[in-house]
């Protein structure tokens, strides 16, 4: 199970966002034959190749009819999310089911959709777009969505083995894009963060681990908790 994109129908999520601008740019600079940028207030691209699609994750009836009328897609890149980084002790019982509602329940909506469709096109691949933050209960209600997303992305990937789908998740840290807009310390580019994607669906690879922070957490989960947490300790 591997990517070749000079064949590939791509289909973006949250394609108006910093990922999503590239994931769209760098599928056609691979050689995509058609693009689907989808957004909640899709827009004009300027080339012939990409197809702007209105699709909100969270509306059941939004992500049907992108099902229904992409029927082509062979890449589907499960991109929208939003940042709120609201506690999980004190945070506003709606603004956690929100989070949950576009990182977890939009994401698993999207995959759920167009497996059939990814399967009826010959297996193709998802792209889920996770965060070092799966791994690391910094950010509250985001981090306890992105680490469900990684959980059902798990599960995705064995339940669409057998139709031939590549389930791909991506681990980064902060990236230079709007959401990250007012974050301090280092972000990466969304360009290398795309591009190590792509590499990894061109690999055939079940996991990106897109820069060194990834890495590091990834390896941490198997010592101790105070060794992933050190603040624990000053408290
Ligand atoms: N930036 C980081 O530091 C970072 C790090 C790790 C992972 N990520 C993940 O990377 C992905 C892309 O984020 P980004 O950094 O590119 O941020 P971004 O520039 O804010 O883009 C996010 C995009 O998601 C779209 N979106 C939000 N809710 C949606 C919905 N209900 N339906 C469809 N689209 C929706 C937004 O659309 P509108 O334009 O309509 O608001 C926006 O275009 C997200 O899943 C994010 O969690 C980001």
């Amino acid at each position: 199970m591997s990517v070749d994109f000079t064949s590939a129908v791509v289909l973006v999520t949250g394609a108006n966002g910093g990922l999503g601008t590239e994931f769209v740019q760098q599928a056609l600079d691979l050689g995509a034959a058609k693009v689907y940028a989808t957004a909640r207030t899709p827009r004009e691209w300027g080339d012939a190749r990409v197809v702007s699609l209105r699709l909100d994750v969270t509306d059941p009836a939004s992500v049907a009819e992108a099902a229904a009328l992409a029927s082509d897609v062979t890449v589907l890149v499960n991109n929208a999310g939003v940042g709120s980084f609201a506690p999980i002790a004190t945070g506003a019982d709606a603004e956690l089911r929100a989070v949950f509602e576009t990182n977890f329940f939009g994401a698993v909506a999207v995959a759920r959709a167009f497996a059939p469709v990814l399967g009826a096109n010959g297996g193709g691949a998802i792209l889920n777009v996770h965060s070092v933050l799966s791994w690391i209960g910094l950010a509250g209600a985001y981090s306890a969505a992105k680490a469900a997303l990684w959980s059902a992305t798990n599960s995705l990937r064995l339940e669409l083995a057998p139709q031939g789908t590549l389930v791909t998740g991506l681990h980064v840290g902060y990236v230079d894009t709007p959401m990250a807009a007012t974050a301090t310390g280092p972000k990466n580019d969304p360009a290398d963060v795309v591009r190590d994607s792509y590499a990894a669906l061109q690999a055939g690879e079940f996991e990106v681990l897109a820069d060194e922070l990834s890495v590091s957490v990834k390896q941490g989960l198997s010592g101790s908790i105070a060794d992933l947490y050190p603040q624990l300790l000053a408290s």
